[in-house]
């Protein structure tokens, strides 16, 4: 199949890049490299031992796009990743978020239309769930409710324009990727989160102070109904989230479908901490802090629609997850 990664240098979409390859599959990427580097595709042309065709460009700039894709020959499915993904940042400028995520959308299915493209695989986020999901989250359960922040209204809002789109074009294939907290990096240490801005998530904080960048890590509330009062996440692996999407265009059919991605086991704030420290060797010392705002307690996946439609389990942990994110830490450092 040959696949046209949209926001394919970003963390997910260049290890998905090298799990297409790896399956047999042909990648092409279109990035505007507003959140990544020019050299990672590169290193996915090195990792997929392939020439991976590759375009910088916004994806809302139709006619470059469309010039790439036509230069390419036949493209049989798009997984649509390129879009701005800081929370805080979409409070802050929520214009900016729903232009660039709603309008490189409706530009991908415009141009898979003119290029007669019919099949997409979605980046969503367990997000779209909100506030009012029971755990563990499934994929029938209601979306939409509560959502804390103008990004994750994005992504709820994207799911239904590929749903009406779906219910246009009968022949429309597209899976929505509910992706619950993506973690780690490719075990050779070449590709790995390498965000432009400052962290917020938890894990790219840990790790600048495993690596004496930051001071100590910040924990947003510790009187949560948990195991240790500290928030619960489903933290997966994104190299099982990249298998997880090969699966997920290998077995695309008509309409819409949603399929969370997740290991379905939660982890603490204090069992990252304990698990980054027993990764990188290092003292991770950290502060209690008063409670996030919009943050749940707890949040993770029902995975049992992904392993009965794709086949799809979360095959590494956690601790998989620490090595592989510190071992790319200390590559990108030297
Ligand atoms: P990322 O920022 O590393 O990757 C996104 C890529 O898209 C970047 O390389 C960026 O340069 C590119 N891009 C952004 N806008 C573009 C545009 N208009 N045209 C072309 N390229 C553009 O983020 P990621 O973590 O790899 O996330 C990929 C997708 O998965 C995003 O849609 C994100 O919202 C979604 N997602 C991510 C997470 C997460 O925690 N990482 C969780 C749920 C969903
Ligand atoms: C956040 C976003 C969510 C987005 C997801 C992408 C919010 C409210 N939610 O989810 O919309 O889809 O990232 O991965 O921002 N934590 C700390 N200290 C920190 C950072 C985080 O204690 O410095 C805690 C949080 O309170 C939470 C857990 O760590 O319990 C995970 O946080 P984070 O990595 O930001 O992910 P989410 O909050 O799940």
């Amino acid at each position: 199949m040959r696949v046209l990664l949209t926001g394919g240098s970003g963390f997910i979409g260049s290890h998905v890049a090298v799990a297409l390859a790896a399956a047999g599959h042909e990648p092409l990427i279109v990035d505007d490299l507003s959140n990544s580097r020019g050299g990672v595709v590169e290193r996915i042309r090195e990792l997929a031992r392939m020439p991976i065709p590759a375009l910088v460009a916004d994806v809302r700039d139709e006619a470059s796009v469309s010039e790439f894709l036509a230069a390419h020959g036949r493209v049989d499915a798009v997984v649509h990743l390129a879009g701005l993904k800081a929370v805080g940042e979409s409070v802050a400028d929520p214009v900016r978020y729903y232009d660039v995520n709603l309008s490189s959308t409706l530009a991908v299915l415009r141009l898979m239309s003119a290029h007669g493209i019919d099949a997409m695989v979605f980046s969503s986020s367990a997000t779209v769930y909100g506030s009012a999901g029971t755990m563990p989250l499934a994929e029938d359960g209601a979306v939409g409710a509560g959502i804390a922040n103008p990004y994750g209204r994005t992504k709820y809002m994207i799911e239904e324009i590929l749903r009406d789109v779906c219910a246009a074009e009968p022949s429309f294939r597209c899976t929505a990727l509910r992706y619950f907290n993506p973690v780690g990096a490719h075990p050779s240490g070449l590709l790995g989160e390498d965000p432009l801005g400052v962290p917020n998530n938890l894990m790219p904080v840990v790790a600048k102070v495993a690596g004496g960048i930051l001071d100590s890590v910040s924990i947003f509330g510790t009187d949560y109904p948990t195991r240790d009062g500290t928030g619960e996440r489903d933290y997966v692996h994104v190299q099982d989230l990249a298998r997880g999407h090969v699966r997920a265009l290998e077995e695309l059919a008509p309409g819409f479908d949603a399929v969370n991605l997740g290991t379905g086991e939660p982890a603490s704030v204090l069992d990252v901490i304990r698990a980054y420290g027993d990764a990188s060797g290092r003292e991770i010392p950290y502060r209690l802090n008063a409670r996030r705002p919009g943050d749940l307690a707890v949040a993770f996946a029902d995975v049992e629609k992904a392993a009965r439609e794709l086949g799809w389990t979360a095959e590494l942990t956690l601790a998989d997850a620490c090595r592989d994110d510190w071992r790319w830490r200390q590559a990108t450092a030297d």
